[in-house]
């Protein structure tokens, strides 16, 4: 008796899904409607045109109406929070494992038991406790002003804060959460007194303080401010395929450091199901169409990305960077160090 009822309640609210859902963003009042019908609510920090084909492609295969709801990745935690048990939400997805190690913390997600999620995604890109997932990679490497360092100068991060760069060094601000994600990964890897060492070498080698994100750096790099920065490699592609910013690319060189250590520093795009979800069997159905391999294209794309998953071609220009090691020392212990990478930064005098 209760299914039916309740099977009779989904389609009626499907209907409603299906008039309003082409507008997608900004719906937000429509969401108490639909609760409980075939759809999922998003709750993305992600902005990318790709996505839409990826929400479009899935309620083709599905039925399954993708509510999405954008916003900064802090502000979205905030209103998952405020929300409590009534929140709409189903899937929080944004960047960042310490993001999502924190939102683990909260109580916000549940664990997701599923074969597909955990036979996809290698175990260092998810928490071992399955309540968040990495579904496209971010890799944080060394960049380099071509005409002023030679690829066969560099090595490792650690190198970075060696006399040699004095003054030759730009980097993005310590309350970035790229940057912390950074230490706190050194941390995992080589413990908090060499770490210590190693934050103030790069501070001590600073060509100017902290100023702008990443494309800043490269930039800078690029115009000869400095001659090296870490960044990530998305916003190299950017200038990569943008004619009228081809010039930057042409000037930078991109090095893979830690090549017989442990690798480059990856960190992701994920998401996981919340607590309170109204939709939890759709949500874990959204999660596991992600890491099927057209899903994979369309994720890693949007942001010029690596996918998480073997064997889905890769964007033309991290291609013909081509494959490197990287360090598996799993995404899911950055969150646990990151205040203390934070103190270590403040001590260091990294702005
Ligand atoms: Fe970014």
């Amino acid at each position: 008796m209760r299914k039916i009822t309740r099977r009779v309640f989904l389609g009626a609210s499907a209907a409603v899904g299906a008039v309003a859902l082409a507008e997608l963003t900004g719906v937000k009042d429509s969401f108490a409607q639909r609760r409980g019908a075939g759809v999922v609510n998003l709750y993305s920090s992600r902005h990318y045109n790709t996505d839409k084909r990826l929400y479009t492609d899935f309620e083709r295969q599905t039925g399954i109406r993708v509510n999405l709801i954008e916003g900064k990745g802090d502000e979205l935690l905030e209103r998952i929070k405020s929300e409590g048990k009534n929140s709409p939400a189903d899937i929080l997805m944004t960047v960042n494992a310490a993001i999502l190690w924190q939102a683990q913390q909260d109580g916000l997600f549940i664990p997701v038991n599923s074969r597909i999620l955990r036979e996809r995604i290698p175990p260092y890109l998810r928490d071992p406790a399955n309540h968040w997932f990495g579904f496209s990679k971010r890799a944080r490497v060394i960049m380099y002003n071509k005409s002023k360092v030679s690829p066969s100068e560099l090595s490792t991060y650690e190198d970075l804060a060696s006399p040699k760069w004095k003054g030759r060094l730009v980097m993005r601000s310590s309350t970035n959460i790229y940057n912390q994600s950074l230490v706190a990964n050194m941390i995992v890897r080589i413990g908090k007194e060499r770490t210590e060492r190693w934050v103030r070498g790069l501070v001590a080698n600073f060509a100017r303080p902290p100023e702008g994100n990443d494309s800043a750096q490269i930039e800078a790099v690029a115009a000869g401010i400095a001659d090296l920065t870490i960044a990530n490699t998305y916003y190299l592609v950017r200038y990569a395929n943008d004619p009228r910013k081809r010039e930057v690319y042409d000037r930078v060189g991109v090095f893979f450091p830690d090549q017989r250590g442990a690798g480059v520093h990856i960190n992701i795009s994920g998401g996981g199901v919340l607590r309170h979800a109204p939709n939890k069997e759709n949500a874990i159905r959204f999660l596991e169409y992600l890491v099927s391999p057209s899903a994979q294209d369309y994720f890693a794309r949007g942001n010029n990305e690596y996918p998480v998953v073997k064997g889905v071609k890769l964007e033309p220009v991290l291609a013909q960077w081509g494959t490197f090691k990287e360090d598996t020392t799993g995404v899911a212990k950055q969150g646990p160090n990151l205040a203390e990478a934070i103190r270590i930064m403040d001590r260091a005098g990294w702005k």
